[in-house]
């Protein structure tokens, strides 16, 4: 593990570079708008004198948190959160890294929330564009992406037949709608459980059983958390749970699921395959954790399809773009992406997949701008 002060680049291992090459290579491939992007960026060089990354796959609590703090070392003028952990160390432990921000742009639902809270209680000290809130985001990456790839991770870390499984999938939200979808895809009966009417209802008329994670609880045979909310599986729903259950989350952070709960309740607990946990509980049944409960399809898939981020990193370059060219005038709250900025993303990628579509007349303009013309 290094630490912060040791930083100055964090390379796992030099061997993997050209693997790491022909990975990126094998992504660009499918991230056509993000080309058209970055040609437009090396002509007109918007980000001229912008600073800074830093990850490695596998990094533990504290070395997470060293990047990070290597990063502020940098004395970055944008950032560039995914869960607003950054944004955060700079309004506490790291002040001093303020001085040169002038302003951020965040990637997911949790990182928003958590800015939207810092805004509301005016400490939000720069502004921020919530690349997650724009249309060609979370329609697309958290229900397709995280859709497909958590499957993915679910299926990479056990081999589990979906098909005539039942499958739980709590919270449907964008992350949820696109799982409960995919899990019902692969042959699953899915079941979805929810704490928002609407969204419960929606699930209803989607052709999802929908019920308490009590109830489900005692059904399931594969579980999936989606919500951005703690403790959505607990000691209560452990209790009821079949022998063999397969437990994981795919929303934010380890803590949709209660793991200490599960410790606690457990006389043994052994790995079984690569990112399968087995917990003997007291009255011998077994209940399989995947990945630790950190996000699956992060930790056994590869997170996801670069076709899909293609979009929400698209979103990313121009709303940095944007808030280098407008920093000035905004203020310290959270912003939305622009629309035309949204727009011309989803159009790109349509264009990109050689797909045309129809454009409004000047007539049909007038008229739907309009109130004159009766029905
Ligand atoms: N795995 C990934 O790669 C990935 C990608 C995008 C987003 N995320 C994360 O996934 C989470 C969900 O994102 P989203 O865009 O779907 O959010 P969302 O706000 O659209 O949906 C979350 C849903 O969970 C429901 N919910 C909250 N508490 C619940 C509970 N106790 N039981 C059942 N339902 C509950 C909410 O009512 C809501 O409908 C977030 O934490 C987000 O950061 C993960």
């Amino acid at each position: 593990m290094s630490t912060a002060a040791q930083i100055s680049s964090d390379i796992k291992s030099v061997e993997l570079a050209d693997l790491g090459k022909k990975r990126i290579e094998w992504a660009n491939q499918s991230m056509k708008v993000l080309q058209i992007i970055r040609k437009e960026f090396i002509k007109n060089q918007p980000l001229k004198g912008i600073r800074p990354v830093y990850a490695i796959k596998g990094e533990d609590n504290d070395t997470y948190y060293n990047h990070i703090l290597a990063a502020i070392d940098h004395k970055p003028h944008i950032t560039m959160d995914d869960g607003a952990d950054l944004v955060t160390l700079l309004h506490t432990k790291r002040t001093d890294g303020l001085e040169s921000v002038i302003g951020g742009t965040e990637e997911t639902t949790t990182g928003v929330i958590r800015l939207r809270a810092m805004a509301k209680e005016g400490v939000l000290k720069f502004p921020i564009v919530a690349v997650n809130d724009a249309d060609t985001k979370h329609l697309f990456d958290n229900r397709y992406g995280t859709g497909q790839s958590t499957i993915d991770g679910i299926i990479r870390a056990t081999n589990f037949l979906l098909a005539g499984s039942k499958f739980v999938v709590a919270g449907y939200g964008w992350c949820g709608r696109g799982l409960a979808s995919r899990a019902r895809g692969a042959g699953a009966e899915v079941i979805v459980t929810e704490v928002d009417p609407t969204k419960a209802l929606e699930a209803v008329m989607d052709g999802f059983r929908v019920m308490s994670m009590s109830e489900a609880a005692k059904l399931g045979d594969v579980f999936c958390t989606v919500t951005g909310n703690k403790s959505v599986l607990t000691k209560d729903h452990f209790e009821h749970m079949k022998d063999g259950a397969i437990i994981s989350n795919s929303g934010h952070f380890n803590v949709e699921i209660d793991i200490p709960a599960l410790e606690k309740m457990s006389s043994s607990k052994r790995t079984t395959r690569n990112f399968v946990d087995e917990y003997s509980l007291r009255d011998g049944r077994k209940i399989n954790l995947l990945g630790e409960g950190r996000l699956i399809n992060l930790a056994a898939a590869e997170g996801h399809p670069a076709s899909v981020m293609d979009m929400s990193f698209a979103d990313q370059a121009l709303s940095v773009e944007y808030m280098v060219k407008n920093y000035k005038t905004l203020e310290k709250t959270v912003y939305k992406v622009p629309d035309e900025l949204d727009k011309r993303v989803a159009k790109l990628k349509l264009e990109s997949m050689g797909i045309k579509i129809d454009r409004l007349s000047p007539e049909q303009e007038e008229y739907l701008a309009g109130w004159s013309e009766g029905t």
